[in-house]
């Protein structure tokens, strides 16, 4: 294991890792850097290794690493373009990116890959995603951007819908929601793919208020924020689920028109066709705005686990 960090931050595996004083140092450092090139992580290395597809959370990654003076190292479609293709496993692939890097930003189909990397590493590990399990540093730029748009998190109502089932990001950004008081959360979805158990025992564990939906009609009037999100077709295995799933949940002008003059829309992209490309000129939708945010809450992220 690696020695513990700034903030007590070693890897970055489950959204749970997070306090809300971690958060709120983190977002005032996020904000601060925003803009802002320096040299505090000059000479450092961060290595990218995807074994899925990424365009934000890889190359916002290596932004703000290039940001902050340091170097960057890595390979996308890992399973093809690294020894994976030969069979090495993903512990003594671990073990040797950590002689070449001081920060390893994994990316990978299987969910656990992220902690069994961990297990190995003497670097810290990011779990960039992992299969459907979690991905820590979207929630985190989520809930920094939720803070930025609407001046607080605490008290809002948040609806969270598409694809809660297999969406990584959904499923972290419940986690973090818990920290903040008097946050409701309504996850709006068709059965198939529906929050899972887990998410909902972590949330009554931690006495936060939810309900679940199948219409957004349903919660859209009082909704602060509503995070959509992509179905994920990659996932499934029966193609009838898929189907189901596809169109359940679509934002549209007439969508837009029932949500409350201050609220935003949210999603971590890449979108299909679950927003309407029309909804993009509206200045309540704040995901393009969310997306620019990761490379400042990235920035402010490294700089914990690496100065
Ligand atoms: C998401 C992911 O990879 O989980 N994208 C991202 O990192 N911004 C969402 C998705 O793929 O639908």
């Amino acid at each position: 294991m690696v020695a513990v960090r700034l903030g007590g931050l070693d890897h970055v595996i489950s959204a749970s890792r997070f306090d809300r004083s971690l958060l709120t140092t983190l977002f005032a450092r996020a904000g601060a850097l925003e803009g802002t090139r320096g040299q505090s992580l000059h000479g450092r290395i961060m290595a990218t290794l995807f074994y899925e597809p990424s365009t934000r959370t890889r190359l916002s990654f290596e932004s703000a690493m290039l940001r902050l003076g340091g170097c960057v190292l890595g390979t996308e479609a890992a399973h093809v373009f690294s020894s994976a293709m030969k069979g090495e496993t993903l512990e003594d692939t671990i073990r040797m990116v950590c002689a070449y890097a001081d920060v390893i930003v994994l990316r990978h189909d299987r969910e656990g890959a992220a902690a069994q990397a961990a297990s190995v590493a003497t670097v810290p590990i990011v779990n960039a995603g992992d299969g459907p399990g979690e991905h820590p540093t979207q929630s985190l730029l989520d809930l920094f951007t939720i803070e930025r748009e609407l001046g607080r998190i605490d008290g809002l109502h948040v609806v969270i819908c598409g694809d809660l089932r297999f969406g990584r990001t959904a499923r972290s950004l419940a986690r973090l929601l818990c920290l903040y008081e008097g946050v409701r959360i309504s996850f709006v979805a068709p059965d198939v793919v529906q929050v899972g158990e887990d998410i909902r025992a972590f949330l009554r564990d931690r006495g936060v208020s939810f309900t679940l939906h199948s219409r957004l009609e349903e919660v859209i009037g009082t909704a602060d924020v509503v995070y959509q999100t992509r179905v994920q077709k990659e996932r499934f295995t029966k193609l009838a689920e898929f189907e189901v799933a596809r169109s359940a949940i679509r934002i549209d002008s007439a969508t837009m028109a029932r949500l409350p003059a201050r609220a935003i829309v949210m999603h971590p992209l890449p979108r299909v066709d679950e927003i309407d490309a029309v909804v993009d000129d509206d200045p309540r939708a704040a995901y393009f705005r969310q997306a620019a945010n990761g490379v400042a809450l990235r920035m402010a992220l490294l700089e914990m686990l690496l100065a």
